[in-house]
């Protein structure tokens, strides 16, 4: 009987450690590891104050603002639940408004060219760096203006790469934000389909942009997290059949 009693004791014990170590053991792991916490939920990105704060985007914003695109790219920004298709924006830097006249060649558009112009700069569609080759390879890419003729080539030459439309060649300069379902990305042109601009705009040379870290956001592209939470999602899932076993030989006892 007390024999009986002890024993219970003893695998009630191994019970209790069994669950609690693995957990304690990965709690540490956690806190010690030198790779990022695994899928960090996705956090809500302010477009308009990403662009206001992260440089020389002043004149792409307060274009987006005037037409209202704004709020077009933002409602597809805020869609952060699983699987949503996400937004990558293509913002010209100012020295590229400033090329083609200042926005002269803007200036005579109506409301509703320059909207659909706006709208050429977004795609419906969260593009880490690391999906622009195969972008490349997939044909022209739709943008929130709709329809194959404001549709944008994407062109990756050796990691360089060129956004065209129409008169426009564009090249991306650098990565402004990544991490699903956003992306942003600088132009040092702004884009000039053929649609709105039925003869080429006046476009000035754009001086030869300050070397970027185009590709600075690869530590973003592609979960880096995912093979150490596979990983743990293993290792939990065997304490669990261990702490089953266990409480099998508990039952056994007990009759
Ligand atoms: C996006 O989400 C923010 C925060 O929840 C909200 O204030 C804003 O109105 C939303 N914007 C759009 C265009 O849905
Ligand atoms: C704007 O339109 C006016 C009149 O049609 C024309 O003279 C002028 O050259 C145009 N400006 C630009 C930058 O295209
Ligand atoms: C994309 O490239 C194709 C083939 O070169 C060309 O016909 C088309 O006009 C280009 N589209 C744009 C928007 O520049």
């Amino acid at each position: 009987m007390e024999l009986k009693s002890a024993v219970l004791a003893v695998a009630a014990l191994c019970l209790a450690l069994a669950l609690l170590l693995p957990r304690v053991a990965l709690s540490q792991r956690l806190a010690t590891a030198d790779a990022p916490a695994p899928a960090p939920a996705p956090r809500h990105v302010d477009l308009a104050e990403l662009l206001s704060l992260a440089g020389p985007y002043g004149t792409f914003l307060g274009y987006l603002t005037k037409t209202g695109v704004i709020t077009t790219f933002q409602s597809q920004a805020n869609d952060t639940a699983a699987g949503a298709p996400g937004v990558t924006v293509f913002a010209p830097e100012d020295s590229a408004f400033a090329a083609v006249g200042g926005g002269a060649a803007l200036s005579n558009l109506t409301a509703d060219q320059l909207r659909t112009l706006m709208l050429c700069h977004g795609v419906p569609r969260y593009h880490p760096l690391s999906s622009f080759s195969a972008l490349a390879a997939s044909g022209p890419a739709p943008t929130f203006a709709g329809g194959q003729q404001y549709a944008v080539n994407v062109t990756d030459a050796a990691g360089t790469v060129r956004i065209q439309s129409g008169w426009a060649t564009a090249k991306l300069v650098s990565s402004v934000y990544s991490t699903s379902p956003v992306a942003v990305y600088a132009l040092n042109r702004v884009l000039l389909p053929e649609q709105i601009f039925p003869t080429a705009p006046k476009v000035a040379p754009v001086p030869a942009p300050a070397p970027a870290p185009v590709h600075g956001d690869k530590a973003n592209d592609g979960a880096p997290g995912a093979g150490e939470h596979g990983a743990s999602d293993v290792k939990s899932s065997s304490c669990r059949v261990g702490a089953g076993r266990l409480l099998a030989i508990l039952a056994v006892m007990r009759v």
